[in-house]
Order: structure tokens, then sequence, then C-alpha cells
């Protein structure tokens, strides 16, 4: 074999520029747009930061307040995507349901035609907003059925996150339950190349459309090495039981090579910087749902882990557990990334339509060398 450099899992590899966010991991610092993701966890909602995201600037009133409204007024459940849903087993994961709600959505809309306006910045933005104002009700939705309940209409008097939860829950929660839950969408709205983003930046790429990027980036987020691992860090705190087990687990998942959900990072090997702000967030909630448990085992796995290898926790390690105590279902939290995530997926698209080029990597070949097929094949 040549001697090629493979770049396996494209890992270190910088494929082009973004203006969207900065990772730093030398500085273990996220910047949206030029802005430190933990300033904008303290000082806006989730709303402002999806629009900084799009739009490359905080809005100002004026433009806040449009935008909520045209956000407000997208946000009610379409009766095709209902009756789509309804026709799904109940036995089917909600990132699947989510998945196929957005397939429907896409499907409908009449304005992709056949001439491919898949590309028009204005549309595929108008496109982006409709996702945003949609995706509460769908994995809203998709929870109450897993509960045997009915759909929530949506309340266009509530911001995103207190609606979002409304729709859930049928109520609106304490201020303290709806702040935490904004914080998370927040920290996951945006992390520059990650898996997903770059899946949705490839499909992008060839000038599809961006439900397409979008349901692409669903497909990629759902693994238990992406997305998926908030999901699987809850199922790690109930393997484990109590707080005292927490060592004894630790040891035999290295010992057997398992890889411990909601730790480790492909950029941050110090430690990922939204963890701090997640935490403060899960620390609020086990105060408010008198949980003091919750936090004990987070940090009894946490020290554990820190006294056997240098692997830190990354955001889905206190999201899974903030999304417990909110009273989510287990499956449902990775589907909660994704109302997070459409507004970084979509911003990535977009620029990558800007200054496109078909994302196309090259390969080593290490199959067979060239052979013939054999006489008696051929007839
Ligand atoms: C997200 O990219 C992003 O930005 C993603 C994300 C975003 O916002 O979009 O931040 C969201 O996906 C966070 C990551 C969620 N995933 C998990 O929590 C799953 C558990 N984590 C690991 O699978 C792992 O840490 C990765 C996949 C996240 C990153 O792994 P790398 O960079 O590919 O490194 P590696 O798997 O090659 O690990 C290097 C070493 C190995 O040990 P050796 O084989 O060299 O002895 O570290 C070990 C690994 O075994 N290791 C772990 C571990 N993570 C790394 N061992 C046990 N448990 C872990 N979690």
């Amino acid at each position: 074999m040549a001697d090629t450099e493979i770049h396996k899992g494209l890992a270190g590899v910088v494929v082009d520029y973004t203006a969207v966010s900065k990772v730093n991991p030398e500085t273990n610092s996220l910047l949206y747009r030029g802005y430190p993701v933990q300033e904008l966890a303290a000082q806006c909602d989730f709303e402002e930061v999806a629009y900084l995201l799009w739009y490359g600037e905080l809005p100002t009133d004026a433009q806040l307040d449009e935008f909520t409204k045209l956000e407000r007024s997208q946000r009610t459940l379409d009766p095709t995507v209902k009756k789509v849903i309804d026709e799904l087993p109940l036995s089917a994961h909600p990132m699947d349901v989510v998945r196929t709600a957005v397939s429907v959505i896409g499907a409908q809309d009449e304005t992709l035609g056949l001439d491919p306006t898949w590309i028009d910045r204005d549309l595929t933005q108008q496109r982006s907003i409709t996702l945003f104002a949609k995706l509460p009700a769908i994995v809203a939705y998709t929870q109450r059925r897993l509960w045997g309940k009915e759909l929530v209409e949506p309340r266009d008097d509530l911001g995103y996150s207190a609606n979002f939860l409304h729709m859930t829950f049928g109520e609106v929660p304490e201020q303290v339950v709806v702040d935490a839950f904004d914080v998370s969408m927040i920290l996951y709205a945006e992390h520059s190349f990650n898996a997903s983003t770059f899946t949705a930046r490839v499909i992008a790429s060839t000038l599809s459309d961006v439900y397409s990027a979008v349901i692409g980036g669903i497909g990629a987020l759902k693994g238990p090495l992406h997305g998926g691992a908030n999901e699987a860090v809850q199922h790690t705190f109930e393997a484990i039981g109590t707080p005292d087990k927490a060592e004894a687990w630790l040891e035999d998942a290295l010992a057997n090579k398992k890889k411990v959900m909601g730790f480790g990072h492909r950029v941050y090997k110090n430690g990922d910087s939204r963890v701090p702000t997640m935490l403060t967030a899960l620390e609020t909630l086990t105060a408010y749902y008198e949980r003091p448990e919750v936090l004990e085992m987070y940090h009894a796995l946490d020290d554990a882990m820190n006294a056997r290898k240098p692997i830190k926790p990354n955001l889905d390690y206190p999201s899974g557990p903030a999304y417990n105590l909110i009273g989510f279902d287990t499956t449902m939290f990775t589907p909660l990334f994704i109302a997070a995530r459409i507004t970084g997926w979509t911003a990535h698209v977009m620029e990558q339509l800007a200054a496109n080029s078909l994302i196309r990597p090259l390969s080593e070949y290490n199959g067979p060398e060239q052979r013939e097929v054999p006489a008696s094949e051929k007839n």
C-alpha cells in the first residue's frame, strides 16, 4: 500500500471555514458568531440565539418581535403530520418518529416544486424557521402519545421553552424549570462540524433541499457516539442504581473496554466548555425537585472516571439527568437535541450553499488486485 496517510473519522482534518461557531479546545471555549455560549445562556432566550445563528447578529427588539411573531404563528402540529405519527407503532423510537415527521413536512412543501428552488436562500431560511417552530409540537406529541395522552395545542402567549413544556406536560412548569430547559436548548444548538452537522453539510453540498439535510442530520444524531449519548447516560445511572455502586460499575465497564456514555469528546480533550453551565442548570433542578441523589450519582461516576482515566464529561452527561428530572421519557432526550440543533444544522446548510463545493473525499483502495471473471461465469 502506498504510504498514503489515512485520517480515519476525519479526526483533526480541517475541511472548510465556518463563521457560525468556534470550538476552541485550547481555551476550552465555544463562541456562537463570536459570543461566548456561557454569556448567551445567561443573558438570552433560545429564540434570540436561534436568530443570532441564522442572521449573524443578535436581534434588535423590533427584529426579535417580528421573529417571534413568525415563529409563534407556525407552532401548530399539522394534521397530516399528526395522522402519519398516529400510524406509527408506539414501539417506534422517538428519533424515527421525529425523522418521519420532518419527512412529511418536506414532502408537503409545495414551494420545493420540481424546479429546484431547493437552494434559494430566503426559502431555505423560511423552511428552517418553520422546522424550528414545529419541532416542539412534533416532539411534545411524540412524548404524549407514549403516555396515552392527547395533543396539547400551542399557546402563542408563551416563549419558545415555556410553550414546548406546556405542549409536553399540559401545563407551564415553574420558571426555574423553563429557564433550565432554555439553557439546554442554547447549549445544544450548535457545535461546528460535529457528525450530524457535517452530514447536513454533505447533503447540502449536492444542492439537495434543507429537509433532506435535516433528516440526514437526525439519522447521524441518533447514534450513541453522538446525540444518542444523553439517553444512554440515563440508562447508565439506572444500571448503577445508587452512587456508592458507581466505582465498581466503572471498573467493570473499563475492564470490558466499554465506552462510558456522556464522557469524552473528539475535539475537547480537557473537558467540554458547555458542561459547567449545564451542570449549574442540573444543580438548580436537583434542588427544585429535591432529588439530591441525582447530583450524588453525577459526581460519584465523574470522580470515579477522573481517578482512572483523563476522560471528562461532555454536554450529554448533565443533560440526560436534567431531562429526566423535568419528566421526559429517556427515549425523548435525543429528540430534544434535534429541537435545539435544528438551528445549527440549518445555519450550516445556508453557509455551505453560500460558498459551495461538493463534499467528496478520497479513499485508499485495499481490496483484491484487478482480476479476470472466470470463463464459466461469462455465459
Ligand atoms: C456529542 O463532535 C461534537 O461536537 C459532538 C457534540 C455536539 O455538540 O455536536 O459535542 C455532541 O456527540 C458529544 C459526545 C457524546 N458521545 C458520548 O458521550 C459517547 C462516549 N464517548 C466516546 O464514544 C468518545 O469519547 C467519542 C466518540 C465522543 C470521541 O472519541 P474519539 O475522539 O474518537 O476517541 P477514541 O474513541 O478513539 O478514544 C480515545 C481513547 C480510547 O482508548 P484507547 O483505545 O486509546 O485505549 O479514549 C477512550 C477510548 O477507548 N475513550 C473512552 C471514552 N471516550 C474515549 N473510554 C471509555 N469511555 C469513553 N466515553
